[in-house]
């Protein structure tokens, strides 16, 4: 083992003996280089006065090197803020500014001790960092039967964990929070497991509410007082698109400090919520865990990202803290919030206006950018190739019976055509079964 990552393992085993437990043989053997190319140049950065020939790229006339049919376009920018690379942890203003937004956006936060936001390529590069740090093969990945597909690949295929599915919604149509604690006691006997929270989820759109909220986080400390050792993951790609009564808040704040045997992330980046998909700035943070736990769990998460694309992508980073810091941000961002809540309600409002008969019902939704129609009566991968063909229109069919429709895309007075042609290809395809069957 090296030096420094045994030096990261002590200071774990010493400070938090239960989150050593969920470390995998890669997030144990994992350690940033202290005295590597990077930090040496970090240090002649600070130092070196006259000639600082430490780092792998060009400058000219004190400046990074760049050709002008690039900067020509982006002049608004400042050559450093664009060219050079962005340290690997991100840049520092960026972070400090994330922090700040999810304190204030998260109360329940306030009072735990928590990283400093660490900056990833974006949500997807956020959990497989995780999946690196923490899963092993045969792991159990615990999460509800609709999720975001790339978990699978995440930690089932890249890292040969285990997904244990439970059913989201219960009789009521509220979260499963008891399938969830029957999932987690099953992995008694492998002593550890990983939950993935999404919420506003894909495909669903759903986000539980206060009450559905404190029985998933007594489901997991009930989890860990039998003695389950549970990484919790929040992944909060669609945050803040909260349109109804349900929580406004990641479960992340609540899950710090909620007991030794629990360790919270939260992966969570601007791509959804700040709608800037191809720019792949996303954020991992730590929380209720001692400050030397966090600390050696971001030296750890750095080696990682130095191990796989060193650093993220810099004017990205530097398009999005440009765009926190300006005055106009919470405005702008209102104005689109008010598009996408209208959206959604003018869904509802046609879904439960009675013109669509008895094809469907709709699963529960008050969130993000999605919803999810279940059908009665006709496969889902019918309907969807039917929509193709005959309606232009595209659809995502998940297993037998559901209909993802991402409403975010589709402007409010598109959407009752929208339903209307995903109804008359219901009917088609209906139709075409009674000839068949009739033969
Ligand atoms: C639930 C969920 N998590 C994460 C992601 C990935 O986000 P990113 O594009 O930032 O990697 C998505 C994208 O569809 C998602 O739906």
């Amino acid at each position: 083992m090296n030096p420094l990552a045994q030096q990261l393992n002590d200071t774990i085993s010493r400070e938090s003996p239960s989150i050593a437990r969920m470390l995998s043989e890669l997030g144990k053997a994992i350690y940033f280089p202290k005295v590597g190319i990077l930090s040496q140049s970090a240090e002649a950065k600070q130092k070196a006065k006259l000639y600082n020939a430490t780092i792998g790229i060009a400058t000219e006339q004190g400046k990074p090197m760049h050709l002008q049919v690039i900067q020509d376009k982006l002049s608004a920018y400042d050559p450093k803020d664009l060219y050079e690379y962005a340290p690997p942890a991100g840049k520092p203003e960026l972070r400090a500014i994330w922090r700040d937004k999810m304190l204030k956006e998260n109360p329940s936060i306030a009072g735990h001790q928590i990283s400093l936001p660490i900056v990833t390529n974006a949500l997807t590069h956020g959990l497989s960092i995780v999946a690196d740090l923490f899963a092993d093969a045969g792991d159990a990945v615990v999460l509800p039967e609709k999720n975001w597909e790339n978990y699978e690949l995440t930690f089932g295929i890249r890292r040969g964990a285990v997904m244990v599915e439970y059913p989201l919604y219960d009789e009521q149509g509220k979260f499963n929070a008891a399938g969830l604690r029957e999932a987690l006691l099953a992995q008694k006997d492998k002593g550890k497991a990983i939950v993935v929270l999404n919420f506003p989820n894909n495909p669903t759109g759903y986000t539980p509410g206060a009450e559905e909220g404190r029985a998933i986080v007594a489901a997991i400390k009930d989890a860990a007082e039998a003695g389950i050792h549970i990484v919790v993951v929040t992944d909060d790609a669609y945050f803040g698109l909260f349109f109804e009564d349900s929580l406004h808040e990641s479960l992340f704040g609540q899950l710090c400090g909620l007991h030794e045997r629990v360790l919270p992330i939260k992966v969570d980046g601007a791509t959804k919520e700040d709608y800037v998909w191809g720019f792949r700035v996303g954020f991992i943070t730590y929380g209720g865990a001692p400050e030397a736990t966090l600390a050696a769990l971001e030296q750890k998460t750095l080696g990682i990202i130095r191990a796989t694309i060193s650093s993220g992508p810099h004017p990205s980073q530097t398009f999005v803290l440009d765009a926190l810091k300006s005055p106009l941000f919470e405005r702008q961002k209102a104005e689109k919030f008010a598009i996408m809540k209208s959206r959604a309600n003018k869904v509802k409002q046609l879904l439960d206006s009675g013109k669509y008969g008895d094809e469907w019902e709709y699963y529960p939704f008050n969130s993000g950018y999605f919803m999810c129609l279940k059908l009665k009566t006709v496969e889902a991968e019918a309907v969807r190739q039917r929509l193709l063909e005959a309606y232009g229109v595209g659809t995502i069919a998940l297993g037998s019976t559901d209909l993802r429709v991402a409403f975010s895309c589709i402007e409010e007075p598109q959407l009752e055509d929208l339903f209307d042609r995903i109804h008359k290809a219901v009917l088609d395809v209906k139709a075409a079964g009674a000839v068949q069957a009739g033969k």
